[in-house]
């Protein structure tokens, strides 16, 4: 029986801490430092451990026996607990920090995929405004000007005219506005189309697939207003169709993961690329994501009905290929709930009221909550993902808004269209 620790506090977490203390081979999951919605789950305990400093994770993973570490967020992958934790002898799953730089620099991601011939935006990288300025001259609008390093979702901008671009590009190589993550930025071309994101497991050199979906990364209904790390997600998602499906495998993932191994970083981990369709069905890779989609992972475990510990272990010992992956075959849909200034703002502390109303077959994620006196409060950015089954999307959707509305705290925000693209 294993013993499982994941790293994280959001609402990818959660749903990966419930699927797996839902395993038949898990006998306990402990979260560090999890959220009020991970401290209430039966078979889950939250630990309180600095994440940064590995060595302590090493000494709770040997004190405790914990046979699997799975990591949810991208920070602690580049900063390479994969590494540490293996080279202590106990299993963690997820990227080496030399795999994990297709996310920690998009500059890294861009020349692999060139390197490779894994279809992409054209693109320029920069470190100086003059250069970045002449690339612009010539250039048609909106054009995409990417923060080269991790800025948690906001390091994206779409510059719809050359005065936006310009002032884009002193804001960040020249006003620090990302910081070190914009000392180097990427400008590229716009993309049209149809996003999805494509999932996959992988060992180094085999993969299983995990189930499609679509996220809903602009804030408003309809896909307007800021970005966001994304206000809800469904699963499957029938944009990918099955040609399309065999295609990405194909030109991306697998070529993808046999650079990785080819350039001496095999990539062990969820591997998330972030895609855009365009109406002749090609896709092209906007970006690389080297952990799972939040909120994407919330709906897919609802529909995981595998052991989860069993897939991870298979990964990190490369024997992927020797396992199969079990989805339930019904649509799963889940809706982000946030407080009202996100994905700006800082109100927190708000008591959450009607989680005991919520009918029993949805699920409800937390992210930004916390436990104060007894109540469930808030703790900022996105609070809590509901996430509803059934045969039909349309039917899966007005489940999860029941359960959305049971659920208030005052300053709640959500989108009131998640699945649009799919019902239409
Ligand atoms: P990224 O973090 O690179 O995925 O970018 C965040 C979001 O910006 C994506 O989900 C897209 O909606 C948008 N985006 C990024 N790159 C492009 C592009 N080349 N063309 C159009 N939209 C893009
Ligand atoms: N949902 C997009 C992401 O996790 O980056």
């Amino acid at each position: 029986m294993n013993k499982v620790l994941v790293i994280g506090s959001g609402g990818r977490e959660h749903a990966l801490a419930w699927r797996l203390a839902q395993s038949t081979t898990v006998e306990q999951v402990f979260v560090a430092p999890g959220n009020a919605g991970t401290a209430i789950e039966d078979g889950i305990d939250n630990v309180v451990l600095d994440v940064n400093n590995h060595q302590a994770v090493i000494q709770f993973c040997q004190l405790q026996n914990v046979t699997l570490v799975v990591v949810g967020p991208e920070q602690p992958l580049v900063d390479g607990m994969v590494d540490d934790l293996s080279a202590a002898g106990i299993p963690c799953f997820g990227p080496s920090a030399a795999a994990a730089q297709l996310e920690g620099s998009k500059a890294f991601a861009k020349q692999f995929l060139e390197k490779h011939n894994i279809p992409t935006a054209a693109y320029g990288e920069f470190i100086t405004v003059a250069e970045a300025k002449t690339y612009l001259q010539d250039k048609s609008f909106p054009i995409v000007i990417k923060a080269d390093g991790l800025a948690a979702g906001k390091g994206v901008i779409i510059a719809e005219d050359l005065a936006h671009a310009e002032a884009t590009v002193e804001d960040m190589l020249e006003a620090n506005a990302f910081g070190d993550a914009g000392s180097r930025i990427i400008i590229e071309e716009f993309l049209q189309g149809e996003e999805a994101s494509y999932i996959v497991m992988a060992d180094g050199e085999n993969f299983l697939a995990m189930a499609t979906s679509q996220d809903h990364k602009a804030r408003d209904n309809g896909d307007v207003g800021p970005n966001t790390g994304g206000m809800g997600a469904y699963s499957p998602a029938p944009v990918v169709t099955a040609d399309i499906d065999a295609k990405v495998v194909e030109t991306v993932i697998k070529p993808t993961l046999a650079g990785m191994a080819k350039d001496g970083m095999p990539f062990t981990g969820f591997l998330y690329a972030g895609l855009m369709i365009d109406s002749s069905g090609e896709s092209k890779v906007l970006e690389f994501n080297v952990r799972f989609g939040d909120p994407e992972t919330q709906p897919i475990m609802t529909r995981l009905q595998s052991n989860l510990d069993q897939l991870c272990l298979a990964a990190i010992a490369g024997e992927l290929d020797q396992h199969s992956i079990q989805w339930d075959s019904r649509f799963a849909i889940g809706v982000v709930m946030a407080e009202a200034g996100y994905p700006l703002g800082n109100d927190k502390g708000n008591v959450i009221q009607g989680l005991n109303e919520v009918p029993a077959d949805i699920k409800v994620f937390h992210a930004g909550t916390a436990q104060q006196a007894g109540n469930v409060v808030t703790a900022g950015g996105r609070v809590l993902c509901v996430c509803a089954l059934d045969e039909d999307l349309k039917q899966a959707q007005q489940k999860a808004y029941q359960g959305v509305k049971a659920i208030s705290w005052g300053s709640e925000y959500y989108r009131t269209d998640i699945g649009f693209k799919a019902i239409k």
